[in-house]
């Protein structure tokens, strides 16, 4: 088990702490995923894991004393049994809901794979939209929860190659803009975190430190950090709404020095 996570769940058992919250995490297996459900699970909530390969899934749930929901985000009944799943868990609505299952490769327009193309798109942004779909119902009923979707800052800046990436991520800033309007007044909350090139497995198949055209991993964010800033949207008091964050790292700051 993670260091104080025995002590989270004692809490999270007496009702200290995190309160007995819950938090669903989708992508739940990747670098940012992992990241979150950790340090949601570090501050007592009961973290509900969702992603495609039951393996790393269950050895997650394992370390943080959660629940292992396999799923294809793109798979619409699924999405709802999963959270359906969850809800019955943990005996409620879920309080936090983390969407940062995603895909991501670089292809320039006239070489874009079909197959490749509809992957990011559905991944990315039908994937989103599906899990909004399928909690809002139980947090509209309570008149509280949280949906924090992660963008990237690939969804208001245009880079050569990743037309099928910004098309997704253009695409969940605009659902996130309706998203926001349609839930003015019912208590749900909803905030689209939108980071910077962020160390992840993500980037493996570009290697990024070969490529001059790509950031160092060194000069990237880390998982931890949009943890934080995911610590952050979701702490802040009943009332009160962070739509937008934006989280990037400031250039020519050793990893060393950063706090
Ligand atoms: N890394 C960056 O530079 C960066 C920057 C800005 C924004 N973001 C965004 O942050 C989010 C997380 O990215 P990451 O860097 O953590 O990526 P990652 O390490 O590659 O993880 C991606 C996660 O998505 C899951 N996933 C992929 N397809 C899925 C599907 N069809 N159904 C369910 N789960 C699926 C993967 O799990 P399975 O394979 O087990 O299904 C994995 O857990 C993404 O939305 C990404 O666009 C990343």
């Amino acid at each position: 088990m993670v260091e104080g996570l025995d002590q989270a769940s004692s809490e999270r058992r007496s009702g200290r702490s995190g309160g007995g919250r819950s938090a669903l995490i989708t992508g739940a297996t990747g670098g940012i995923g992992s990241a979150v459900a950790r340090a949601l699970a570090l501050r007592g909530y009961r973290v509900g894991l969702l992603a495609r390969r039951e393996g790393p899934l269950r050895v997650l749930a394992e370390e943080l004393g959660g629940f292992s929901l396999p799923c294809d985000v793109t798979d619409a009944d699924a999405v709802v049994a999963a959270v359906a799943r969850f809800e019955q868990e943990t005996g409620g609505p879920l309080e936090l809901v983390v969407s940062c299952a995603g895909a991501f490769s670089l292809q320039r327009v006239n070489e874009l794979d079909p197959e490749e193309l509809e992957r990011q798109l559905s991944v990315n942004l039908l994937g989103s939209i599906l899990l909004a779909r399928a909690v809002l119902p139980g947090m509209r009923k309570a008149g509280r929860g949280i949906l924090l979707q992660v963008g990237s800052v690939a969804g208001r800046k245009p880079l050569p190659g990743n037309a099928a990436y910004a098309a997704s991520k253009y695409g969940l800033r605009g659902f996130h803009e309706v998203l926001r309007d349609e839930l003015r007044g019912s208590g749900v909350r909803v905030t689209l975190l939108e980071p910077a090139a962020t160390d992840t497995p993500l980037w493996d198949p570009l290697d990024p430190d070969a490529d001059h055209a790509l950031p160092n991993r060194s000069d990237m964010l880390r998982a931890e950090d949009v943890a934080e800033a995911v610590l952050f949207a979701a702490e802040r008091p009943n009332g009160v709404q962070i739509p937008y964050l934006s989280i990037e790292r400031v250039p020519g700051v050793a990893p060393s020095m950063r706090t």
